[in-house]
């Protein structure tokens, strides 16, 4: 399934808010203990946005970090994606074309709506238009302000997320094997699992469904796309998960009957960004010099609709 033209992820950026809330904190709150939301979840602290800070400005920062890291320039972007369950305005304008007005961007620009598999989406849906020439590059951002849908009095969900966000370029490099294959599905008979109530505005989640629902369709999206690529565990460096729940990964660990070292966690930190979480993920990894040229990653995510999908790619250090 080689793709007509190789692309890339040439950049990635990343932001968190700045303001830390505790496990501690939380169990002012509601019901709960650092002790039961480490053991059961694996996080310890999430970054909650600013009062007037939306997902366009957790968005804009990570998009300013990006070009900064990388010495590039927002007049070299053509087209912006934007995954996120959390737009500054419910029906439009989308949250990418707030993201255009700000960085003066006149290609497309659309948000996706897909859960936390959104920035698996978005990065597919970026792809296809290069390839067809919508878009010379494509600007995929994952951001969510997930604070502002949680009800702060629920102890079943309340705990689970944090706000945050994370971007990556694509670009045609044809020289380079780049993203490979992309693997998408929705298992829809679970829509109401997991649902942002139009009422309330809040997120009402069948935590025990969702959970099965995610190591299952983990463990899927991870051996399709090894097998239709004749790859085995040993030809991928790290598989970058949604992070939802350390105990879900080391499920799906357990069930593939490979070491959980492979995967990159780091939700102890950030708690469950939703569509942020892979983007912030590839972006602390870059970070941390653990990406290395020719790397083989596997990017895999579920969340909401219900829906599920991974992205396999070669890393090259641009
Ligand atoms: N503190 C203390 N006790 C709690 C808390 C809490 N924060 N939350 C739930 N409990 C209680 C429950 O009330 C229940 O008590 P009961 O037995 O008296 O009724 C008990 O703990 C056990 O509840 P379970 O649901 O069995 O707990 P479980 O071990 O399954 O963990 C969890 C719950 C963490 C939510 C787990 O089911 C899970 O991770 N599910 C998937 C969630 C997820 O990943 N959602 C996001 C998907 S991605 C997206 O698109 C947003």
């Amino acid at each position: 399934m080689k793709p007509p033209l190789s692309i890339q992820i040439t950049a990635l950026g990343s932001y968190s808010p700045a303001r830390v809330v505790t496990n501690d904190e939380l169990s002012h709150r509601v019901d709960t203990s650092d002790e039961w939301i480490k053991s059961h979840t694996g996080i310890a602290v999430r970054h909650l946005a600013a009062e007037l800070e939306t997902t366009a400005d957790l968005a804009t920062k990570a998009v300013e970090n990006l070009l900064a890291n990388h010495g590039r320039t927002a007049a070299e972007i053509d087209g912006i994606v934007v995954a996120t369950a959390t737009p500054d305005y419910p029906g439009f304008p989308s949250t990418a074309c707030l993201l255009a007005q700000r960085f003066g961007i006149k290609g497309p620009a659309l948000d996706i709506s897909a859960g936390c598999t959104g920035f698996i989406y978005a990065l597919e849906v970026g792809r296809a238009m290069i390839i067809t020439g919508a878009m010379k590059n494509a600007l995929v951002v994952g951001s969510e302000t997930l604070s502002s849908v949680v009800d702060w009095d629920d102890r079943n969900t309340c705990v689970l997320f944090g706000d945050g966000a994370g971007c990556a370029l694509l670009e045609s490099r044809q020289e380079q094997e780049g993203i490979l294959d992309t693997y998408l599905k929705a298992e829809a008979a679970g829509a109401e699992a997991l649902v942002i109530d139009p009422k309330s505005r809040t997120i009402k989640m069948d935590g025990r469904s969702v959970y099965s629902f995610a190591v299952r369709s983990i463990g899927q999206a991870i051996e399709t796309l090894l097998k239709r690529n004749n790859l085995d565990f040993e030809d991928i460096a790290w598989i970058v998960p949604h992070q939802a729940n350390q105990r879900i990964i080391a499920a799906c660990a357990k069930r593939l009957g490979i070491d959980v070292q492979k995967f990159y966690l780091n939700i102890e930190q950030y708690a469950n960004t939703s569509a942020a979480s892979i983007p912030l993920a590839l972006a602390e990894m870059q970070e941390k010099g653990l990406l290395k040229e020719g790397n083989r990653l596997l990017l895999v995510g579920f969340g909401a609709g219900l829906t599920y999908g991974g992205t396999l790619l070669t890393w090259h250090q641009y």
